[in-house]
């Protein structure tokens, strides 16, 4: 057994070799009470899921992992924390890569590497909101770490085949949430400006013609900035700029 860095003081580690989904897991402790600092880590997950119900691929070898956040903020401020962790996931990544593969992040909180998806993040909180306050969120992630899927609707791949240093789930997930404490520690003090500013300087497509698509329509237009709430401010091929809460974001061929 490797030894492994202890994760840093507040997480509690749960591993798993196998679980349906690590976010399921993390609910159910959830709803039992478990504490703000819950992190379960899986092997392997059998119903893993992405963004928008989407299944996520997760055979041995990559990073499954959920966390269980109890903050104190509303829910509206809370879709702010999909950067924050888009963000410190891109710093646990960086010190792997090599020099010509900077990790990049794509609205609202994906990892690029090479234009490809390497990782991604799944928010998910409870039904029974009180006063728009969640009494828990959960942050999920994954990160292709020795393999990708073949049949997704953009680009994907891994750590390996990106020829990114070898790192370990456990390890990983470690720097993943040292990089975490230290943001979510600016954004409590200072607000969102400097977590959205470090996004931005790490983003991909920013300030480029970019198509969106949406629960019922598709938009193309110029990406022109992140907003205070998260979203993404599209100015539209057809005139005016709006600003969009969720979608999936393509980029033309360049
Ligand atoms: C996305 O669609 O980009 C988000 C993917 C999130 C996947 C992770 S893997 C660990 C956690 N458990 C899940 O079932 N999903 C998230």
């Amino acid at each position: 057994m490797i030894d492994e860095a202890p994760l840093p003081d507040g997480f509690v580690l749960h591993e798993l070799d196998r679980v349906d989904s690590t976010n399921e897991e993390i609910r159910r402790l959830a709803e039992a009470g478990a504490s703000s600092g819950l992190v379960v880590l899986a092997a392997q997950q059998t119903r893993g899921r992405g963004r928008y119900g989407r299944d996520w691929a997760s055979p041995p070898g990559n990073l499954y992992a959920s966390l269980l956040l109890r903050l104190d903020g509303p829910l509206a401020t809370s879709a702010q924390l999909s950067f924050v962790a888009g963000l410190a996931l891109a710093e646990a990544l960086e010190p792997h890569a090599p020099p010509d593969a900077p990790v990049q992040l794509k609205w609202p909180n994906d990892i690029l590497i090479r234009r490809a998806k390497t990782a991604g993040v799944l928010l998910e909180s409870t039904g029974q909101i009180n006063g728009g306050r969640a009494p828990w969120i959960i942050v999920g992630t994954g990160v292709n770490i020795v393999s990708s899927p073949d049949n997704t609707p953009y680009p994907a791949t891994s750590l390996v085949a990106e020829g990114f240093a070898a790192v370990t789930p456990r390890a990983l997930l470690g720097d993943y949430l040292v990089a975490l404490v230290r943001w979510l520690d600016c954004w409590r003090t200072g607000g969102f400006a400097e977590v959205r500013r470090a996004w931005c300087a790490r983003s991909f497509g920013l300030g480029d013609q970019i198509r969106l698509r949406l629960d019922r329509e598709e938009l193309s237009g110029r990406f022109v900035d992140v907003t205070e709430s998260g979203a993404l401010l599209l100015e539209l091929d057809t005139g005016g700029r709006r600003e969009i809460a969720a979608g999936d974001v393509f980029y033309p061929d360049r």
